[in-house]
């Protein structure tokens, strides 16, 4: 039996990730600091060690690497590496140690969108230190693996959706308020034209493309892939689906971006939307698709009813 180890396997893509790797044979191992619970309960969980780390103070002292390498891994997926002086750390604790490496980065490597949809071999021009970061981790390991035979593949997910917690909505923020606002008919305020895209995806097909990875190991290391729903939305007609969803028709109106970040009560979800729409994703999975045979299992749409169908479930959105 291979054995997988996998860091914060407990969050959104683990919740998906983990009883899929179980389900394929693996004997699974899951590092977390044990505060967090698997969103969707599953009989796989049952047979995951996990074991309690955590990762920033067990790098401070340099023995993160070290403890992941005593467990012995065939196969390490990192949930969780923000800078690249961690990922530094990890891949020289497990160079020459394991089969297969497979980091979680994001789409926000690519800055604003330039010829859509975005192919992983565009070059990189990410603003913003988080995406700053994953692109420097991103070349980094691209490197190790073509230089010195490290076997690192990356997946970009986009804005990772599933019951359990807040889809990006359709202003561009995460306050489930604007699906009440379209639920019961009234009017939301979108900035400028509504045309910025931003781009979605299932946790589970964010695991489906991990696990593709893993089976297509000659094709995928060395590679970066994004990990999206087969198209991006705009603000407008996300809002427009949503309405539509519950049964009415959306009362949009269209404010210039100062305008509209003015009237925002909280300066939190104005940034939010400015983050998204200032990179307006537009991801190609034709890569995917074509070395590792994805087939999203979810259209962005499908994927965010059925967060807000739980978030309706739950009574943080309203219909009356
Ligand atoms: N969320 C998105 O929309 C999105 C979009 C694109 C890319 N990504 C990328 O996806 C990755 C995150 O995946 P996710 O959304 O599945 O994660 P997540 O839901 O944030 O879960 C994080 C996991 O890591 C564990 N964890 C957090 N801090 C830790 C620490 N200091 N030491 C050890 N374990 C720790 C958590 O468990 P405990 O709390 O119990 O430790 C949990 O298992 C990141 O690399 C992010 O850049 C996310």
């Amino acid at each position: 039996m291979s054995r997988a180890v996998i860091i914060g396997g407990s969050g959104h893509i683990g919740t998906y990730l983990v009883p899929r790797l179980v389900e394929a044979g693996f004997e699974v191992v899951n590092v977390s600091r044990g505060e967090r619970q698997p969103y969707t309960p599953h009989a796989a969980w049952r047979d995951v060690r996990t074991v309690t780390l955590d990762r920033e103070a067990e790098e401070k002292t340099g023995e993160f690497g070290p403890k992941i390498r005593a467990l012995k891994p065939d196969i390490v997926l990192d949930m969780i590496c923000f800078t690249l002086p961690s990922a530094k750390h990890l891949t020289e604790a497990l160079a020459g140690k394991v089969q297969h490496f497979l980091h979680t980065g994001t789409i926000w490597v690519h800055g604003p969108s330039v010829a859509v949809p975005t192919t992983e071999m565009q070059p990189r021009k990410p603003f913003g230190e988080y995406g700053i970061q994953k692109a420097a981790i991103e070349a980094y390991l691209i490197e190790e693996a073509r230089r010195d035979g490290f076997p690192a593949t990356i997946v970009h997910p986009g804005h990772i959706v599933g019951p359990g917690w807040n889809p990006l909505n359709p202003a561009g923020h995460f306050n489930p308020q604007v699906f009440s606002t379209l639920a019961q008919g009234k009017t939301l305020a979108l900035p400028n034209f509504g045309m910025e895209t931003v781009h979605h995806v299932h946790a589970d097909d964010v695991a489906q493309v991990l696990m593709k990875a893993i089976a297509n190991w000659s094709s995928s290391v060395g590679e970066a892939f994004h990990a999206v729903s087969p198209a991006a939305v705009s603000l407008r007609g996300y809002a427009e689906a949503t309405a539509a969803w519950f049964g009415k028709e959306a009362k949009l109106t269209f404010l210039p971006w100062p305008d509209w970040k003015a009237a925002q009560s909280s300066e939190e979800e104005a940034t939010a939307t400015w983050e998204h729409i200032a990179r307006s994703p537009s991801s190609s999975i034709e890569k995917a698709r074509r070395l590792l045979g994805y087939v999203p299992r979810y259209t962005s749409f499908e994927a965010v009813f059925e967060s807000v169908a739980w978030l309706v479930e739950k009574g943080v959105v309203k219909t009356h």
